[in-house]
């Protein structure tokens, strides 16, 4: 006896088959009861007749119980063939029933695409609502999206290496999401923002070539394509040039497009280079949207936008802020990065700087940013005075990155193209929760397993934490 997915019954005409999945749904025809069995692969027709002991058992079921199934495959008549069905040639003359797993009623339909319901219920729910099609297809689809990547970097001598979520706040511009430390009370760790730090100083240990599937953590207010938590592909590399690493993203891009989205058309190949102020000109925007057609599902205009400010000031703060990170390596507007002259500008006009930070671009949406990186302590120093830290901070935060460039640091440079967005692009999606298994609501809860929650006495006394509750909202 075979143990099957549904769908191969469609090659298996004539044989028995062993079959498990949800009741998707029952149609009772009086003598004759037709059950449609749904399993990961898809839904394949069952039928069952009023001579077989199972028959009670069948009539009694309710859609989305668990079910397996023996039987025999066989032909539909033609007439009866269904061709909105992959498996619609054939059915299954039902042998045996066995009931695994009743189930109630579900709070909602799912097997329609879903968009139709509440949200919220949706995600209170995520585990039914995972079982349909819809979300099961982009869930596959990441996973092959994720897998295809491996392997090109594989391909490309990149090794994986995991680094730490337990860690310590890294400037990304965002706010740490903060873990209390039991056996240091008062103290925390922090959740990355990205890897950045510990990816460069994978490249100080020799590495040359690492890439992460990376969880990061940003305790910012989520947007259709934003949450507080997300992936990136996160790559570093040492003895680069800008060109490498947008030439190596390109071609990563252009394959998995290739091969696991044929249908679709990039515009433009190589991917357009456009400096930030050009763009700003022509577009009006750092993300720029040059599809020939916005309107059309299969079309792909990716560009990679350069040679951003490294500066930016923050009106609401009155301080510098830098538009990618504050280890992006600064140039002078004519290219140059000669030492001397960059440290004269940092100390006086720190608002002509450009930087090596480039932006991947996706109809409209960043999809990726990275920047070659600076190697040169006394450079990084200036910067993170531009930025308003003084001689005692810098120490604290810094101490470790600007002692490990000493002991001799290949020049390096990298990238992180965020996996959500990216596939919410190719999965013609609106929000980045639609590719995500368990995202977040708007409100950045977890609806499903209520959290945000409250913790007990016992564990705030342990971590030295006292709540104040007037401050509660
Ligand atoms: P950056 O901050 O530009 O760079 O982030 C890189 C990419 O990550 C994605 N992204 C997000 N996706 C979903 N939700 C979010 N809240 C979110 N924030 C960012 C975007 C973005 O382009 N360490 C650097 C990379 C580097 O310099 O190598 C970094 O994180 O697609």
């Amino acid at each position: 006896m075979k143990k099957i997915w549904n769908l191969e019954t469609k090659n298996l005409i004539q044989q028995r088959v062993e079959l498990y999945g949800f009741v998707d749904n029952i149609r009772d025809h009086g003598k004759i009861l037709f059950l449609d069995l749904r399993d990961r692969s898809g839904v394949v027709q069952c039928v069952i007749d009023q001579s077989n002991n199972f028959f009670s058992l069948a009539k009694n079921l309710k859609p989305a119980s668990v079910v397996k199934i023996i039987g025999y495959v066989q032909p539909r008549p033609a007439h009866l063939e269904n061709p909105d069905l992959e498996t619609g040639k054939v059915e299954v003359m039902i042998e045996k029933l066995e009931l695994l797993a009743l189930a109630k009623d579900l709070p909602f339909e799912v097997t329609s695409d879903g968009y139709e319901i509440n949200e919220a219920l949706r995600l209170k729910y995520r585990y039914l609502d995972l079982r349909r099609p819809r979300l099961q297809k982009n869930l596959r689809r990441r996973h092959e999206f994720l897998l295809f990547l491996r392997n090109f970097l594989d391909a490309q001598g990149f090794i994986e290496i995991e680094t730490p979520i337990l860690t310590k706040s890294t400037p990304e511009g965002a706010r740490d999401f903060l873990v209390p430390s039991r056996l240091y009370p008062g103290k925390f760790y922090a959740l990355p923002q990205s890897p950045q730090q510990y990816k460069q100083l994978l490249m100080v240990a020799g590495l040359e070539r690492y890439f992460q599937i990376a969880r990061c953590f940003r305790d910012e207010d989520p947007r259709a394509d934003r949450q507080p938590e997300f992936t990136q592909i996160d790559i570093e590399m040492s003895y680069v040039e800008r060109d490498d690493l947008l030439n190596l993203v390109e071609k990563m891009f252009i394959e998995v497009i290739q091969n696991l989205y044929p249908q679709k058309k990039i515009t433009k190949i190589p991917f357009p280079r456009i400096g930030y102020e050009e763009a700003i000109r022509l577009y009006g925007s750092d993300k720029p949207d040059l599809r020939e057609d916005p309107q059309n599902p299969n079309e792909l205009a990716f560009c990679f936008i350069i040679d951003f400010p490294m500066f930016e000031w923050n009106e609401n703060e009155n301080r510098w802020e830098t538009m990618h990170h504050p280890f992006t390596q600064p140039k002078l507007p004519d290219g140059s990065k000669d030492k001397n002259e960059l440290i004269k500008v940092l100390e006086t006009s720190p608002e002509i700087l450009l930087s090596e930070q480039y932006d991947l671009v996706l109809n409209g949406y960043e999809i990726g940013g990275g920047s070659l990186r600076i190697t040169d302590s006394d450079i990084l120093i200036k910067v993170f005075e531009v930025l308003g830290y003084n001689k005692q901070e810098i120490e604290a935060k810094f101490k470790h990155l600007i002692e490990a460039f000493s002991y001799g640091v290949p020049p390096h440079g990298g990238i992180a193209p965020g996996v959500d967005r990216i596939l919410m692009i190719l999965e013609n999606e609106t929000n980045i929760r639609e590719v995500i298994a368990f995202p977040k609501t708007g409100e950045n809860r977890d609806l499903m397993m209520d959290a945000p929650s409250e913790i007990s006495e016992k564990e705030l006394r342990e971590l030295g934490i006292e709540i104040k509750r007037s401050n509660l909202k």
